[in-house]
């Protein structure tokens, strides 16, 4: 039967600090508690590919979030460039001339692309001002049908996308999903939220979570529970949590929820993963 999240443990941890100085600090204080890690624009400005090449050399996945942007010759160049560094996710932003330039550039690496749809940051109003007559659920749902049809491999969305986006996209896509808090944990300027285990059981594949984690006085620690509290929810498969087990972090059993060597994808439609229930809300998806 097909696996998911059997490769790896479903937790990103955005890098958003100054200097690489800084970032590698961290990922020593982290340790064997998460491997893959998010590169945005402020840390590829201050320590561009080297800093990639750091983490890809600790034997780290890396997630460059740097939504590109551009005419499509562009895209593509930029993409065949980042796809040599060998990082595992790019974000491109989801208009179809960028996105089939950048699956055209990436060509056979083992890069996957990530489409971003609307940014989380604009409401109805700002896409009207962009002269889009649409709401930003709409928008969404066309650009997911767009990304599918382009090949993308996966899209990033807010917790309140997850579900609709799955519906569309099918369970082929990667969904990633930022806005992500544990309950108590502070919000930050994130508006909307949902915890670990709601943003999984609505569809989720990847969690991006920068400062519940980064800010902790305990950043492994804080990993930690984090990835304890998604297995006891049961939406991650045990696979993944012997393979935890096996890299020295504890974790309480799954309460419910799949065996080893079972999907989730498997024995549950699209509209089944649809029951997610979120800590906060709003009227947009942003
Ligand atoms: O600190 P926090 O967990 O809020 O960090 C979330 C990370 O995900 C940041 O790097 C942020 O840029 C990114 N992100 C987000 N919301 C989006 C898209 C990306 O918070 N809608």
């Amino acid at each position: 039967m097909k696996q998911i999240h059997s490769d790896a443990r479903p937790l990103i941890i955005a890098l958003d600090v100054e200097t690489p100085e800084q970032a590698l600090s961290l990922v020593d204080r982290i340790g064997p508690a998460a491997d893959f890690y998010k590169v945005g624009m402020e840390l590829y400005a201050a320590g561009g590919p080297e800093i990639v090449r750091q983490l890809l050399g600790r034997g780290l996945r890396v997630f460059l979030d740097i939504k590109l942007y551009d005419i499509g010759e562009t895209v593509k160049r930029a993409t065949r460039q980042i796809a040599r560094l060998g990082v595992h996710f790019l974000t491109v932003h989801g208009s179809r001339s960028i996105m089939e330039a950048a699956v055209e550039g990436r060509a056979d690496s083992g890069t996957q692309l990530l489409a971003v749809t609307v940014l989380t940051s604009l409401d109805r109003d700002d896409l009207a001002d962009l002269g889009y007559p649409a709401s930003p659920a709409e928008l969404v749902a066309l650009r997911v049908e767009k990304a599918v049809e382009s090949k993308i491999d996966g899209i990033v969305c807010s917790p309140l996308e997850v579900a609709e986006v799955r519906r569309i996209g099918g369970p082929g896509l990667k969904l990633v999903i930022p806005g992500v808090r544990s309950a108590g944990a502070a919000a930050g300027d994130q508006k909307r939220v949902a915890t670990p285990a709601e943003a999984m059981a609505a569809g989720a594949d990847y969690l991006v979570i920068g400062r519940q984690v980064t800010r902790a006085e305990d950043p492994r620690r804080a990993c930690e529970e984090i990835l304890s509290e998604i297995g006891r929810s049961g939406v991650w498969n045990a696979d993944s949590l012997v393979s935890q087990r096996l890299s020295g972090i504890e974790f309480d059993e799954p309460q419910r929820g799949n065996q080893a060597g079972e999907s989730r994808r498997d024995d549950q439609k699209p509209s089944d993963r649809n029951e997610g229930r979120f800590i906060s809300g709003g009227d947009t998806p942003d």
